[in-house]
């Protein structure tokens, strides 16, 4: 993305004010922010839904796999970005796993073998397979979602968007399809970019974590630099116990060496430093 402006029809605030975002194949990229920063706009504009089906003003480029996203439609960008929504619901629409997962290739006029082959295989590594034959409606939010990444998995897709994929489920749930969400990036070398506000279960898996606030980058950095910082502190994002814990010991003037992800982490740190007061 390079000077991204986008203004939705009739608003006088932009929603992206000069957005410079530069990700590299491969890459495991959280965004995050507070509410109303301008995340799921971001989203929107990888696969052209903004302009093409939100309207507005837009300024600037966007450009995905060399390809001029302005230039493309959403169905060919749907081959190279696949994208997954906050409510599993909102993108079900056909009664069996099986249907749901295929819908999108029908639509290319894929081969019925090509089709069977891919749902097979995708299934397989979300753990689905057991659940083909069922109508959608049954399952649970958790298996949903996991139905909606299957539905954008068979398309083959180099880059993933994920826009708060986990807010629907419970933390169990929630850990489980991060956990399956870093197994896609690290097994099958597919880029990540997933938008989250519960950074609990996510902060030690990525590579890099872009703060998105006002419409614009306010952060980017790795998970420590970016942690580090007062300023993520202030933002209205959920931090976990072990960073909150960090900036609380830094006002009390201990800086610890790292910013500590996890409670474990913490114990580590906290041992490190003792063992330098005494
Ligand atoms: N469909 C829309 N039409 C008009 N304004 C919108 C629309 N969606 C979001 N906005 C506005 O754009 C800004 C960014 O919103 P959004 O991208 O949804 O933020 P986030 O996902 O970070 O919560 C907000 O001011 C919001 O009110
Ligand atoms: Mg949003």
């Amino acid at each position: 993305m390079e000077n991204l402006t986008y203004y939705y029809p009739r608003r006088k605030e932009p929603a992206l004010l000069n957005v410079n975002l530069e990700i590299d194949t491969g890459e495991f990229v959280l965004i995050t922010g507070p509410s109303g920063g301008g995340k799921s706009t971001l989203c929107r504009c990888f696969n052209a839904l903004i302009p093409n089906f939100y309207g507005g003003r837009i300024s600037g480029r966007v450009t995905v796999m060399g390809k001029d996203v302005a230039a493309s439609s959403t169905s060919e960008l749907s081959q190279h970005v696949g994208m997954v929504f906050q409510n599993p619901e909102d993108q079900i629409t056909r009664m069996s796993v099986e249907a749901e997962m295929a819908f999108g290739l029908e639509n290319l006029g894929v081969e019925r073998n090509e089709i069977s082959r891919r749902i097979k295989e995708v299934a397989e590594i979300l753990r689905i397979s057991d659940l083909l034959k069922r109508p959608v409606e049954t399952l649970s939010s958790g298996q949903q979602q996991k139905v909606a990444i299957g539905s954008v998995l068979v398309m083959r897709p180099q880059i993933l968007v994920l826009d708060e994929p986990t807010s629907e489920l419970d933390p169990k749930s929630a850990k489980d399809l991060i956990d399956l969400i870093a197994r896609l990036n690290t097994e099958l070398g597919i880029t990540v970019i997933i938008v989250e506000h519960r950074l609990n279960f996510i902060l030690d898996k990525v590579d890099r974590v872009v703060i998105i606030k006002g419409g614009r980058v306010s952060m980017d950095g790795s998970p420590q630099e970016v942690l580090r910082s007062g300023e993520v502190a202030q933002l209205g994002v959920s931090l976990p116990r072990a960073v909150q814990l960090y900036h609380m010991l830094a006002e009390m003037g201990l800086r610890l060496q790292d910013v500590p992800l996890s409670v474990e982490d913490l114990e580590v740190e906290l041992r490190g430093a003792l063992r330098w007061a005494r």
